[in-house]
């Protein structure tokens, strides 16, 4: 995924395009640039690798004019070097896109052939010169963009500038890759996001699939794809500048750990009220079946609620990853109900397996964290996830923000399939508004768990143990051990540990055992003897019950708080983020920018 930024007005937009930049980084940060129009030429500024390059060189050559783009990458054609760097251009014409261009190497054969000539390895170049191409055929910039899209396959988003027009941008959505319009007094604005045009308005629009805007400072033209003009609401960004700066933290991830007691309880605050739960009305009683998708932490918060939907509500639940299911195109039940669970609401197979759920006839129902995103705005029922912008790459309190929905929407579909007798919904209930303490608990031990993260910083392999729940909450470990520090780690459901990955261990391969004292604790605590007997260290997260019980063993003991079978899941993840956080920092990698990642994967 990367980021757009586009800025026309009255006045100079080099450093405010690269404010923006710095709200967009966490889309991607492999290279930036910015390129504006001043007296009627086109002038690019780019650097490779962080934007803080790109920064440095402003200094020393400050590009001047009103009517501007900016764009940071992650890599998808071309390394990430400065020639492959944002904007392309050619003398007509300088453009920035997120996203792929199916099509491009066919469009580039083809220009090349008629005398254009390349400078980089990305498919983005083949927009600016097939404009370009119109452009000299005598068609205006509007004309010529229009043409030049009915040529494109591919989801992206694009912002342009015109050689000769100081006031013309335009901009361009195809497919999955969101783009906002802003509205200034006497300015327009296209951003990725809301968050990209924070601190230029809170008066947004979102480009549907297929629209296409001509801006200049006094106004916003919007056509579909037909060319037709269309209108798109307007409204109140929901975005704060506050919401996206760290403020006293070191990070961002750390700042959203640590939100999450807050967060909790507005999710919680949202759907659950005077005990009683306002979610909207599904068919939880008539389904045979609910069929579940996602990505990455969002799959193991899918997971979990899997595990509690057939113990709780005995629903059966499929489920499975994105960008397995879209291709294994399962049959799926007359009139089911099918979730979509992503935090961007953007991330392309999830997207892809929403637009084959609907293909089947099925009801879908979405939670995600960004209001108008892709997934939202194409689903039946949306839940938000109330936990404000997430700007870390790495997950953390949209995850457990999407537990303790998905744990409502549990106890909801129990009742409506009358298994929940009313006192036991309300004991159950009254369970989850003590989730921001149980979070506040294991916020207060941040010291101990770095200790634990000392141990693990030194390893090369790191195994992540658990069943039943707590299985999925081992891959949720994994993955954020994986992203941050950079260690190999891996999870097993315990009880398959015997059937290969044992022979991984030695005192060389720490084992993290995730253990609260549940009805598979006894099960799991014969899988750490077996993981003791082979000589690995060991960290178990427990609680007092599960501690009595292996006190006499030679382990670490993470004590957490008493939990239910409901609250654990989300309790043990908050322990499970910050031993990644401090592993990632004893190894003194980019925590809010793990190389390699972008916080939502919008191209395949
Ligand atoms: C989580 O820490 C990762 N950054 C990644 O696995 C992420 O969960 C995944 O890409 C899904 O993103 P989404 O929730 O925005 O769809």
């Amino acid at each position: 995924m990367c980021g757009i930024i586009g800025i026309v007005g009255n006045h100079p937009v080099g450093q405010r395009l690269l404010h923006s930049l710095e709200k967009l980084e966490y889309r991607g940060y492999d290279s930036a640039g910015i390129g504006t129009i001043y007296k009627g030429h086109i002038q690019r500024l780019r650097a490779e690798g962080k934007l803080t390059n790109l920064k440095e060189k402003f200094l020393a050559h400050p590009l001047q004019g009103h009517n501007g783009i900016g764009h940071t990458r992650w890599a998808t054609h071309g390394q990430p070097t400065e020639i492959n760097s944002h904007p392309h251009a050619n003398p007509k014409v300088a453009l920035v896109h997120n996203g792929i261009i199916e099509n491009f190497e066919e469009l580039r054969k083809d220009l090349e052939s008629k005398g254009y000539v390349f400078e980089s390895e990305t498919d983005t170049e083949v927009v600016a010169h097939l404009i370009a191409l119109y452009m000299d055929k005598g068609l205006p910039p509007q004309e010529a963009v229009a043409k030049t899209l009915k040529h494109l396959k591919g989801a992206f988003a694009l912002a342009i500038l015109f050689t000769g027009y100081d006031n013309l941008l335009i901009a361009a959505r195809q497919g999955g890759s969101p783009l906002a319009i802003g509205y200034g007094k006497d300015e327009k604005y296209i951003g990725s996001d809301a968050i990209a045009l924070v601190s230029l308005t809170q008066e947004v629009s979102y480009l549907e699939d297929g629209d296409w805007a001509v801006l200049s400072p006094e106004s916003v033209a919007i056509f579909d794809k037909e060319g037709h003009s269309v209108e798109r609401p307007i409204e109140k960004s929901q975005v704060l500048e506050s919401a996206i700066t760290k403020g006293n933290y070191d990070h961002f991830m750390l700042k959203e750990i640590f939100e999450q007691p807050l967060t909790l309880e507005s999710t919680i605050n949202a759907y659950l009220k005077e005990g009683k739960l306002e979610l909207p009305t599904l068919p939880w009683a008539s389904i045979s079946r609910l069929t579940i998708s996602a990505c990455g932490t969002a799959y193991y918060a899918g997971l979990v609620a899997k595990y509690w939907f057939e113990k709780i509500a005995k629903l059966p639940v499929e489920i499975d990853i994105a960008s397995e299911f879209r291709y294994r195109t399962p049959p799926l039940p007359e009139n089911g109900l099918s979730l979509l669970i992503s935090q961007s609401g953007e991330t392309i197979d999830t997207v892809a397996v929403l637009e084959y759920m609907k293909s089947q006839g099925q009801r879908i129902l979405s939670i995600v964290n960004v209001r108008g995103s892709s997934i939202a705005r194409q689903s039946d029922v949306v839940l938000l996830t109330h936990a404000g912008p997430e700007i870390g790459v790495a997950s953390t309190k949209a995850f457990t923000a999407q537990l303790v929905l998905l744990s409502l929407l549990v106890l909801e579909a129990a009742q409506k399939r009358g298994l929940l007798n009313e006192t036991t919904f309300e004991e159950m209930a009254f369970g989850l508004r003590f989730l921001p303490a149980l979070c506040e608990k294991v916020l207060s031990q941040e010291e101990q768990i770095r200790t634990c993260a000392k141990t693990l910083s030194n390893a090369s392999d790191v195994l992540f143990l658990g069943r039943g729940t707590n299985f999925p909450l081992a891959l949720e470990g994994a993955l954020k051990m994986k992203e941050l520090s950079y260690i190999h780690a891996e999870a097993y459901a315990a009880g398959e540990m015997k059937h290969g990955p044992i022979a991984l261990l030695d005192k060389n391969v720490p084992v993290v055992i995730v253990a609260p004292f549940d009805d598979l604790f006894e099960k799991t605590a014969s899988n750490l003897q077996e993981v003791i007997a082979r000589g690995a260290p060991v960290i178990v997260l427990t609680d007092n019950k599960g501690a009595q019980h292996l006190r006499s063993l030679k382990v670490d003991l993470l004590i957490l708080p008493q939990t239910t079978s409901l609250t654990a899941p989300i309790t043990y993840a908050v322990a499970l983020q910050l031993l990644a956080y401090h592993t990632a920092l004893f190894k003194g990698t980019d925590v809010d920018q793990p190389r390699n990642l972008a916080k939502s994967v919008t191209v395949e």
